[in-house]
């Protein structure tokens, strides 16, 4: 087997915006994240502006974190792993580039619309007919640059990551479409097609798919690709990562019924969600034991390797949400967790720990790649960022389980005579300390997203353009 340099190069252009822009919109969203939580406990911080209030703001920071911080993190990644993983260059330059000015646009327009209070009230989905338009033409572009590139691919095989981030792109344009059917009464007024139970069926459907395959599945695929190449290992088991995908992707798309128990939904369809989700535990666990096991021989590095602290410890709160959704998707447990902080402290624990954090240790993997530098211009400085990550993330969590099993305790409380026993406002108040908590975890979170933002910059700016094109340039393995 002989090995030849191909004369032409990666596209790594769309890659690099992709990265820094992960940096940009984390700052912002997270930076968001403090504020609504501040709110949450100085309520004077609404300003007493609709377009600053607390219900305006909240869905600006989900559409920020999740789609433009997590989604800027699964374009370049997915572009960038699906491009080695072939041996080849993405199929077209131009559609590239579109999909990376066209998401920039949704999200520019999310940053307009949602505060001036234009919203289809579905979570996760509330951007206005035009926009979500513009959205499912990025994306089914984005799934003909990705597949384009599988299908001209020089190796034989289709590496595992791609699979995951192939089917993360096929279920989001199919979950995005459906439950964004709606009938158009203005420019910015849409009514949905589905009413009623059906209505919350398919916006949960889609809900629980947006957590399934947006914020785990392509998260997979980043593992499947960063962890071995940062721990400089093979992947531990490639027969479970094939059992793990098929398992993930028919399992979660059945387990949607959990967010909406004990209502006007059919008593079958939420018990089929709540079995789903508890069979959902093996296979999550299993490609977390896969990315775990694959550090086998290699976990002096952690002592020394900051990156591969966050790639693990992702991992690791990966594990813990995804033992503590089943547990919250049992009938009874979900009668004391719903609507109470636990639900927003597990969110958070994948949010932050398990799709931020692998996020993060993913950029700054890319980064002096993309820039022809050896490494990150401060090892250190990655190293601080871990610890306001971690400290962050598990301040967040542990006050929300404090706070929601103290409410749900509360609330169901009930007196001899069958009065409650605690006021709606005293369950407030006893959550106070944990909201203080909450924002100064987040707080830490954020922080550690201004010295990535820092390190970052100094590491561009030190750029070696030379080194980097010779980086770019394909090495095609096995060609004769
Ligand atoms: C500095 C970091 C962050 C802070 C301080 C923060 C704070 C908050 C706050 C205060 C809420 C509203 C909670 C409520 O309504 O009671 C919220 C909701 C939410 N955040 Fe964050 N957040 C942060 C990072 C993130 C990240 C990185 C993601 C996703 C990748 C994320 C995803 C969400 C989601 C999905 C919700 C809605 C949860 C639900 O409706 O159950 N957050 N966040
Ligand atoms: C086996 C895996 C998982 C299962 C079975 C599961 C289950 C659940 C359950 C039962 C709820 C509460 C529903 C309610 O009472 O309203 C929930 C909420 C949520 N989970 Fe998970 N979870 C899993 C993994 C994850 C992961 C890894 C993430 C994030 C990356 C995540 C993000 C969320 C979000 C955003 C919500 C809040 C949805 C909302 O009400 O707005 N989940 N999950």
């Amino acid at each position: 087997m002989s090995t030849a340099i191909s004369p032409t190069a990666y596209n790594y252009k769309v890659v690099r915006q992709f990265a820094i822009m992960t940096v940009v919109w984390g700052i912002l969203g997270m930076g968001l994240g403090v504020f609504i939580a501040s709110q949450l406990v100085w309520p004077q911080l609404n300003l007493d502006l609709p377009w600053t209030s607390f219900g305006r703001l909240r869905p600006l920071h989900t559409n920020l974190v999740i789609f433009a911080f997590g989604g800027c993190a699964l374009f370049g990644t997915s572009y960038y792993v699906v491009q080695r993983t072939c041996q080849t260059r993405l199929i077209s330059d131009s559609m590239a580039a579109f999909t990376f000015w066209g998401w920039q646009a949704v999200i520019v327009g999310a940053l307009i619309t949602l505060p001036m209070g234009y919203t289809t009230t579905k979570e996760y989905a509330e951007l206005e007919w035009p926009l979500a338009i513009l959205l499912a033409i990025v994306w089914v572009t984005y799934g003909l640059v990705f597949f384009g590139t599988i299908v001209k691919r020089k190796t034989k095989h289709i590496y595992v990551g791609n699979w995951f981030y192939g089917a993360f792109i096929v279920v989001t344009a199919m979950l995005h479409i459906v439950n964004h059917i709606s009938l158009p009464v203005s420019l910015f007024k849409s009514y949905s097609a589905y009413s009623g139970a059906t209505d919350a069926m398919i916006q949960w459907w889609y809900g629980h798919n947006a957590v399934g395959f947006f914020l785990t599945t392509g998260f997979l695929g980043m593992m499947y690709y960063f962890v071995p190449k940062q721990a400089e290992r093979p992947i531990y088991s490639y027969r479970l990562s094939i059992v793990h995908f098929w398992a993930l992707i028919t399992l979660y798309i059945w387990a949607g019924p959990h967010h909406l128990h004990y209502t006007a939904l059919p008593d079958w369809a939420q018990s089929l969600g709540m079995v789903m989700s508890i069979i959902l535990l093996a296979p999550s666990w299993g490609g977390m034991i896969n990315g775990m096991m694959t550090l086998s021989g290699a976990w002096h590095k952690l002592r020394t390797d900051p990156i591969l602290r966050f790639l693990v410890v992702s991992l690791a709160f990966y594990g813990m949400s995804t033992f503590e959704g089943p547990m919250m998707a049992i009938k009874t447990v979900n009668s004391l967790s719903h609507y109470t902080d636990w639900t927003i402290g597990h969110v958070h624990a994948g949010a932050l720990g398990w799709v931020a954090m692998i996020s993060i240790g993913a950029v700054y993997h890319m980064i002096p790649k993309l820039y022809g530098r050896e490494q990150m211009h401060s090892v250190g400085l990655i190293n601080a960022h871990f610890w306001l990550a971690t400290i962050g993330t598990v301040l967040y969590i542990a006050s929300m389980w404090v706070n929601g099993i103290t409410q749900g305790l509360m609330w169901r409380a009930i007196n001899d005579d069958g009065t409650l026993t605690y006021s709606f406002v005293e369950a407030l108040q006893a959550s106070h300390p944990g909201y203080i908590v909450r924002a100064l975890g987040g707080a830490f979170f954020a922080t550690g997203m201004l010295l990535m933002a820092y390190n970052v910059f100094r590491t561009v700016r030190a750029a070696n353009p030379a080194q980097a094109e010779e980086a770019a340039k394909i090495v095609v393995v096995g060609a004769h």
